[in-house]
């Protein structure tokens, strides 16, 4: 299950949210910090707090999937429960990959650290079926990890001033409104505003209508919320240029201008 996430909190679960959540069947707690889709990242202080709640289940695994752990901004620091809490450590599989650090999406290398049995089982499944990464992936990889850090570096500047440039943007549009992420390369305004407005009898009224009109008006992709729990909101990747950035702002703006209501 989705333990819902309020916006005023910046989508991130409250100690209260978690504990309401947990059940005599929960086998495993999915953390995605920094989040895709919303972007928010857990503090060290708050990692903390959570794991206070996961101690007193000793059951539960902690699943972290730390992919987005480099594209962090403001100068934040990048936290993880088993870090945070090392008595969860044998409790926690951390699950990480060089799709986003290292933008090696194409590579297909992903890596899981934790408990040797569970390690054990994982190699078992996977080797039976999807067979094993090439070696020139695992090399690229190696290189990847162990080089010189600066092009991810300057990578996440650009991903910085892109995120303030389009939170910004976003916000200026009327019935749009944008938190501003601490990392990932997304965003998650909330344009529920929005709904009930038409265009030449086209009516929309959630984030999939919403949707198929941004690609049918104005040519933009754009995830729908409900696919992530929330129909309130639409996800939008920044992973892309400036300049198609800017240009798809400009069509977005156009587009929703033209919705009567
Ligand atoms: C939350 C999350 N985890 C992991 C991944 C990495 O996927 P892969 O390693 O298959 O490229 C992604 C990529 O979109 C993601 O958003």
């Amino acid at each position: 299950m989705f333990v819902k996430t309020r916006e005023e909190n910046e989508y991130k679960m409250t100690t209260e949210e978690l504990e309401g959540s947990i059940t005599e069947h929960t086998r495993a707690l999915i953390i995605n910090s920094p989040s895709n889709p919303t972007g928010s990242a857990y503090t060290g202080d708050e990692l903390r707090e959570i794991a206070a709640v996961v101690r007193k289940h000793p059951s539960i695994f902690i699943i972290s999937d730390d992919i987005y752990e480099k594209i962090i901004y403001d100068g934040l620091p990048f936290a993880t429960i088993a870090a945070v809490d090392e008595r969860l450590k044998d409790q926690t599989l951390l699950v990480n990959g060089v799709s986003k650090s290292y933008s090696m999406t194409g590579w297909r290398i992903g890596y899981v650290a934790g408990p040797e049995a569970v390690i054990s089982a994982v190699t078992k499944i996977q080797s039976q079926n999807t067979s094993n990464p090439t070696s020139i992936s695992q090399k690229a990889a190696l290189a990847a990890l162990t080089g010189n850090h600066e092009p991810t570096e300057r990578m996440v500047r650009e991903f910085q001033n892109r995120r303030d440039y389009i939170v910004k943007a976003l916000n200026e549009i009327p019935g749009i409104k944008c938190l501003k992420p601490q990392g990932s390369f997304y965003v998650f305004p909330n344009v529920s505003a929005i709904y009930g407005k038409s265009f030449e009898g086209r009516r929309i009224d959630n984030s999939a209508s919403l949707t198929a009109y941004l690609l049918d008006v104005a040519e933009i992709a754009v995830v729908p919320g409900i696919e992530f729990g929330s129909d309130d909101n639409i996800r939008l990747s920044y992973a892309t240029s400036m300049e198609n950035i800017q240009k798809g702002i400009v069509r977005m703006k156009k587009a929703l201008d033209s919705l009567q209501p």
